[in-house]
């Protein structure tokens, strides 16, 4: 059985083939960095027309690639949110028209589940296991118990930690995303000569806050010595800042992560595989020091190849199998979700990086 998955909720347009061997057969992208690079950011109304542009010819590539037909498909799936509208629609509405033509069943998901589900690809893992999902718009501690069978342990109340990467690169000087420059930065930079907070430590619960860690950044810049250039930041202040502000991140995740360690622990005795997903998971030092933290708490981490944590269509096809196999399709009546909470009975938290 093999699926065709597309994934458009973001600024990357991705087609992929997979089958329930979990074979990728085709993983097509194309990253719109770009078109949005002027800007300083993702402008949804070019993502959504870049994606228009493009996604056609990644999915003819894709099937190519593939040797299949469409009429070969179990299915196809495209994301249906959350994420930023206009992509989301261009996206379900090929997928609902290949479905249709093809006469094949169309599946709708949800991008979260494409990012909690890619270790049970790479990995083979069985059910329940904890997983963190890092990125430009998300940030949260799931329990994934079963196919569309989540519970949310911890989100954000502000920013996502992708956006505080993204943020603070910013001031930094570096360009969009930012993440992998200052993962380079941190790197021959000192972690300890800057003191920045780590919002949240010590507090019950498993949310996560990091909009104050992104200010006290601008703080320490605003009071740096003007150099004799007129530059604010040289080489060694860059360098020191991206350390110190990853080395806070990563106590702070730690942190949150070890409390929702104990609680998953005491939900599903037994369960200790913890997944690392999303962008931001593609962050060597992070990996090694949450890797730390989850074997102190009898856990031991799984993090996909940084190719398929970043966002990618493999994960939306590899949800498709997962959802085909268990009977899960949807109506050409889907409607495009720009929210859509993995468990819908966690209560909304507010502010950005909530998307679900
Ligand atoms: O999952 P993703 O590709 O897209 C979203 O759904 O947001 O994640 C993109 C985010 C960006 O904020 C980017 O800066 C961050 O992941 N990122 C990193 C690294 N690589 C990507 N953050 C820290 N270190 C990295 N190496
Ligand atoms: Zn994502």
């Amino acid at each position: 059985m093999i699926v065709l998955g597309i994934e458009t909720s973001c600024d990357e347009t991705a087609a992929a083939v997979v089958t329930d061997e979990g074979e990728v057969h085709a993983d097509k992208l194309l990253s719109q960095l770009a078109e949005h690079a002027p800007y300083g950011g993702i402008v949804p109304e070019i993502a959504a027309r870049t994606h228009l542009e493009h996604l056609d010819t990644l999915i003819g590539e894709a099937m190519t690639e593939s040797g299949a037909d469409f009429p070969d498909l179990g299915a196809v799936a495209a994301t249906g949110g959350p994420g930023l509208i206009g992509g989301i629609i261009v996206g379900v509405m090929t997928a609902k028209a290949i479905a249709t033509v093809a006469g094949v069943p169309f599946i709708a998901v949800n991008h979260l589940e494409g990012h909690a589900l890619t270790a049970r690809l790479t990995d083979g893992l069985d059910f329940p296991y904890l997983a963190l999902l890092i990125s430009g718009g998300h940030c949260q501690l799931l329990g994934v118990e079963g196919i569309g069978r989540y519970r949310r342990y911890g989100t954000t109340i502000d920013d996502a930690v992708g956006e505080a990467f993204d943020k603070t690169a910013k001031m930094l000087g570096f360009g969009y995303p930012g993440g992998p420059e200052i993962e380079q930065a941190a790197l021959t930079g000192d972690p300890a000569r800057f003191v920045l907070p780590r919002p949240m430590r010590g507090r019950p619960g498993c949310d996560f806050s990091f909009s104050g860690l992104k200010t006290a950044v601008r703080h320490l810049i605003a009071d740096l010595p003007i150099g004799p250039e007129g530059t604010v930041l040289n080489q060694r202040d860059t360098t020191d800042l991206a350390a110190s502000f990853q080395a806070a991140v990563i106590e702070t995740l730690a942190d949150r992560c070890a409390n929702a360690f104990e609680a998953f622990g005491r939900d599903h005795p037994g369960a200790d595989v913890f997944v690392l997903a999303g962008g931001v998971a593609a962050n060597a030092a992070l990996r090694a020091g949450l890797g730390c933290i989850a074997q102190a708490h009898g856990f031991r981490l799984i993090a996909p190849p940084p190719r398929l944590c970043t966002d990618n269509a493999t994960m939306i096809a590899w949800a498709g199998v997962e959802r085909l196999r268990v009977g899960l399709t949807d109506g050409l009546d889907f409607a495009p979700r720009p929210r859509w909470p993995l468990d819908p009975a966690a209560p909304t938290a507010p502010g950005a990086g909530v998307k679900a």
